[in-house]
Formats: structure tokens, sequence, C-alpha cells
């Protein structure tokens, strides 16, 4: 049972003690002053008399003793080691974002897309030299500013991509907010720098006024000059990508339960639910639970990205895809390895419910349930 006071109920709910009171009054209820204790049985019905509900009250208590716990916990020094930086390519449109990816792993995506355009947002890991650098790319087109964001929030290193021969674009300005939002270095990789008659000025020009100043201009961006098609720049482009990374010192912890998040999710057909997720931190292990948004399940199988070979664990910074889950969860969501299938159940359930319930009722008035834990 969770007890609370008169006092944190009002205070959570908006309305006055007096009036909390008086109602408790009108259902015969005395005896009572700000200070007494309701369970949540009491603190149910009271909310219903007075026309407030408290249905989410359950599912956002086991989300904060849980997951927030989870999202919080501390790790360590010395539990902590390097992982792999996360780049995401971003930038309008055609300006070659998979054809950078595809030269740097050496296969070809991009010649299999449908009309060239990316429509899925794509994560692999690769490794150059023992070390190794995990990349997302988006789409650039102007339906996809969701895709974008995600990746954005998912990155360590934004790699600005910028055609030379079209130069700063609406999404490539998009994409600036979304890098700047996320709070992470830029690197711009001025492409398709073998055409004829490109005018770089133009574009450092452009970049400056969007308020990323080339470092050969005295500002704090490096822009590399890259050709997908030629391989040019491709080394530099990947130094430059690694020399940030060891600055930043990106680290985490491989001996505790996995979290990350989800880049996107499909229902295939009779092998159920694929989704593809990037641990952020822990390692991700065939036949741990797992929940992730609404949906929940024990991790049955999981396969590379880049060949879809199974793997058993996937550390910090390791993108997968994973089999398993009981319904496709949301792009973009947060998943977390619990110690128990129940629980997960629970929160998926309760997620499930307190999302529909938000559709339903806009005017529902939720308790939150910090309230009700911290007094
Ligand atoms: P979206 O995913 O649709 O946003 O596009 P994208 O940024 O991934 O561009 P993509 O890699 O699909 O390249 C678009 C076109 O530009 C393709 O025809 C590529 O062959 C061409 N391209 C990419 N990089 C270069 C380059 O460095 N030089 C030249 N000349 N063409 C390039
Ligand atoms: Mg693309």
């Amino acid at each position: 049972e969770l007890p609370c006071s008169i006092r944190s109920f009002s205070e959570a709910a908006g309305v006055s003690v007096g009036k909390v009171l008086g109602t408790m009054m009108q259902m015969g209820i005395g005896g009572v002053n700000i200070n007494s204790q309701l369970d949540l049985e009491a603190a149910e019905t009271l909310a219903a008399e007075m026309e407030l509900s408290i249905e989410l009250k359950a599912a956002e208590t086991l989300e904060n003793s849980l997951i927030n716990e989870l999202e919080e916990r501390e790790d360590s020094a010395e539990s902590l080691i390097a992982r792999a930086p996360v780049v995401t390519f971003l930038g309008h449109v055609d300006h070659g974002k998979t054809s950078l990816l595809d030269y740097l792993i050496g296969i070809n995506v991009v010649k299999g897309e449908a009309g060239g355009i990316t429509q899925h947002i794509r994560a692999y890991e690769i490794d150059k030299d023992g070390r190794k650098v995990t990349f997302v790319d988006t789409p650039g087109h102007e339906a996809f500013t969701e895709m974008r964001a995600r990746g954005a929030n998912v990155t360590d290193i934004a790699v600005l991509v910028v055609a030379a021969d079209d130069g700063v674009m609406p999404q490539t300005a998009e994409a600036i907010s979304h890098a700047k939002a996320a709070e992470v270095p830029i690197v711009v990789a001025l492409n398709k720098i073998d055409l004829e008659g490109v005018d770089e000025n133009r574009i450092l020009t452009q970049l400056t006024e969007h308020g990323l100043t080339p470092s050969e201009w005295g500002g704090e961006v490096e822009v590399v000059r890259t050709s997908a098609t030629k391989g040019i720049g491709m080394d530099e482009l990947l130094e430059t990508l690694l020399t940030v990374a060891e600055l930043n010192e990106y680290s985490a912890n491989p001996d505790r339960e996995a979290l990350g998040v989800c880049l996107e999710s499909a229902q295939e057909g009779d092998r159920g639910v694929s989704a593809k997720l990037i641990v952020q931190n822990g390692t991700l292990r065939v036949g741990d639970v797992i929940v992730c948004g609404n949906s929940y399940g024990r991790v049955r199988a999981m396969t590379d990205t880049l060949n879809n070979k199974p793997i058993a664990e996937a550390g910090p910074s390791t993108p997968v895809n994973v089999m398993g889950f009981d319904e496709a969860p949301g792009a973009g969501d947060r998943f977390h390895v619990l110690d128990d299938i129940t629980k997960a159940r629970e929160i998926a359930e309760t997620r499930t419910h307190a999302s529909s319930q938000e559709s339903l009722s806009g005017s529902t008035t939720k308790i939150s349930f910090d309230t009700f834990q911290e007094r």
C-alpha cells in the first residue's frame, strides 16, 4: 500500500486542503486533518468523488521506483570503460549521407534504396584498426524530421553532410538545430567536392551564418572535404571523428543491465517483432527481460545490424536487431532490462493503459506519483 497524506493528496491534485476535507466530510468521513494518511483505496475513492483521475498512479510508481533508479544509477569510476562514439549523419536530402556511410563500411546500400531516398534509420558499427565507431544514417527528406531528431538524440557526434554544389538547405538548417539542441560536437563533411565549379567560400559563409564557423576561419568546426563517390577525404573524416571521440572520452559500464533507445521497429510476419536498438550503457544479452515503451518481452535472438549474424550480447554503443518483443516498440522509446518479466509486463501494460487514457480523456487530472512518495 502507498499511504499519502491529505496534504500531499491536495497538492498533487491541485485542490485546496479545505476542499478535500470538505468532500470527505460530505462522504461521512470525519476526524481527519491535513496530516491524516490515505491508503491507495481511500485515495482512489476520494479522487473519484472529486472527479479527479488517479488511474496513472500505480504505473508511475513502478516506473519511478524501477526505471528512474536504472536511469539515474551512477556508475563508479572503476566500472567505466571506453566505448565507441555514436556518430550520426545528418543533412539535406541527396547530399550524400548514405554514400559516405557506405564508403566507410564498404557496402552499397544506396543502390538498393527506393528512389535513392533513405526512409529508415540505419545504424552500423565499424572497426578502424581496433577503434570502433557506431554510425547512424538518417533520411534527409523533409518528411522525416522525426527520424533526424531521433538520430540526433542518440548521437555523440553529428556529421553534418553538405553537398558542395548545393550548400546549406532547409534540412541542413534543421539538422544544425537538432545537433545544437542535443549539445553534441558537429563535424562538417563538405561532400561532392569532386564536382566541377563548386564555390567553397559560399558554403563556408553559409555555415558561419548558421553559427558554425569553420576552424580554418578561426572557429571551432572542422570542415572535411569529401567525395563519397571518389573516396576523397574519407580517412581524414574518420580520423577527425576519432580525434573528437578521444577528446570526449566516451565511457560506459558494460557490467550492468542494458539501457538505450529503440531506433525503429517492425512486425515481421511470423518471425515476430524486430526492433533496432542502440545500447547506451550496460550489456544486452539473449534471454534478458526487456521493456521498451509499451512493449516488453524476453530477448529471443539478437543480430548484428551489418550482416544480420546472430550475436549473444551487445555492449555499450552497439546497434543491434532484437527479436522477442510482444509488440513493436515506438521509435525513440527508451528500453531497460529488468530482472523480472512480471514487472516488465506491468510497466508495459500500465504505460499502454496510460497512453490510451491520455488519448481518451484530455481533461484528466493526473496526480503525479512523485508527490505521493516523497512526502
Ligand atoms: P537521403 O538519404 O535521401 O537524404 O540522401 P543521402 O544524403 O543519403 O544521399 P545519397 O548518399 O543517397 O546520395 C545522393 C546522390 O548523390 C547519389 O546519386 C550519390 O551517388 C550522389 N553522391 C553522393 N556523394 C557524392 C559525391 O561525393 N560526389 C558526387 N558526384 N555524387 C555523390
Ligand atoms: Mg540516405
